[in-house]
C-alpha cells in the first residue's frame, strides 16, 4: 500500500519546484514593477547606451525560438488530446475510431518531440534572457513535462494503477502554467484540445443513434 502510493512522490516534487517558481516569478515581477504580465524592461536608465529597449526591434532569431515554444504547446495539446479517444476505439463512429488509432500511435512521439522542442526553446532563453522573468514560469512548465515524460515513459513498464492518473493531472496542472508563460497559444491549444473533445462527443452521438435506430425503424 505503502509503495503503491510512493508513485506520487515524483510528480510532488515536479509540482512544488513548479509551484515555488511560479512564486518566484509573481515575487520579481513585483519587484520591477507593474506586476506579471506584460515583461518589464530589466536595466532601465542605468542600463547600457545602445541596448534595445524589449518588444521593439528584436525579431530575427530570437522569433524562430519562439516558435518553437508555440508549436510544443500544440503538439501537447495534441498528446492530450489522446484522452478524449481512449475509451472510443470501438466507437460506432468511423472517424472517431481512426481518429483515436491515429493519436495513440503518435501519443508517444508527440510527447517527446514537445519535450525536445522545449528543450531547444528553453536553452535558448536561458543563455539569451536569463534575466527575463518569463523565465521562471518557463522552467516551471518544463519541470511538469519533465515529469509527463517520466510517467509516460514508466506507464507500461511499472505496474500500478496510478500511473495513468498521475500522468494525466500532470498534464492537466500543466495548464495553468502555461496559461502564465505562453500566453494567447495556451488559450488557443485548451480551446482546440476541448473542441476536440466536444466534436468527439457529437460524432459518437449521432453515429450511435443511426446505428441504434436503423434497426427499429426498418
Ligand atoms: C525550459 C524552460 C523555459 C524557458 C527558460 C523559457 C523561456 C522563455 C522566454 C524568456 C520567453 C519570452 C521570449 C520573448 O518574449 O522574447 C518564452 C516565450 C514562450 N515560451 Fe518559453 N521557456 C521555457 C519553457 C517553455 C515551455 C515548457 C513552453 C510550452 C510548452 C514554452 C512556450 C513558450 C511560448 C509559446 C512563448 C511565446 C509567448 C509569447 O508569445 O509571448 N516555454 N519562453
Ligand atoms: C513525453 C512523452 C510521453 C510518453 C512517453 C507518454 C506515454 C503515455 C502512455 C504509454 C500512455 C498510455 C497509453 C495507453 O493508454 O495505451 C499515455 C496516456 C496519456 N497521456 Fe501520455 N505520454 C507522453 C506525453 C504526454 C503529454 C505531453 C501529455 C499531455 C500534456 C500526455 C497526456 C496523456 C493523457 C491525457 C493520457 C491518457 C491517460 C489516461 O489513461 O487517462 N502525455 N501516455
Amino acid at each position: 500500500m505503502k509503495t503503491k502510493k510512493a508513485v506520487w512522490i515524483p510528480a510532488m516534487i515536479a509540482v512544488t519546484v513548479a509551484v515555488l517558481l511560479v512564486i518566484y516569478y509573481y515575487y520579481m515581477s513585483s519587484l520591477s514593477g507593474g506586476g506579471p504580465g506584460p515583461r518589464p524592461s530589466e536595466g532601465g536608465s542605468t542600463g547600457p547606451v545602445g541596448v534595445h529597449p524589449r518588444g521593439e526591434g528584436r525579431g530575427g532569431n530570437g522569433e524562430i525560438f519562439k516558435t518553437l515554444g508555440t508549436i510544443s504547446v500544440f503538439l501537447g495539446a495534441t498528446a492530450f488530446s489522446w484522452f478524449w479517444f481512449k475509451k472510443k476505439l470501438r466507437s460506432p463512429s468511423m472517424l472517431v475510431r481512426r481518429a483515436g488509432r491515429l493519436l495513440h500511435s503518435f501519443h508517444k512521439l508527440l510527447g517527446w518531440a514537445t519535450l525536445i522542442l522545449i528543450a531547444v526553446h528553453g536553452i535558448y532563453f536561458l543563455i539569451t534572457k536569463l534575466q527575463d522573468n518569463k523565465t521562471y514560469t518557463g522552467l516551471a512548465g518544463f519541470a511538469i513535462l519533465l515529469a509527463i515524460a517520466g510517467y509516460g515513459f514508466f506507464i507500461n513498464k511499472v505496474r500500478n494503477k496510478w500511473m495513468r492518473t498521475v500522468h494525466r493531472l500532470l498534464g492537466l496542472l500543466w495548464v495553468p502554467v502555461l496559461l502564465l508563460h505562453a500566453g494567447g497559444s495556451a488559450i488557443m491549444a485548451v480551446i482546440a484540445s476541448l473542441a476536440v473533445g466536444v466534436l468527439v462527443w457529437i460524432l459518437e452521438r449521432s453515429a450511435g443513434k443511426t446505428t441504434k435506430l436503423v434497426p427499429e425503424e426498418r
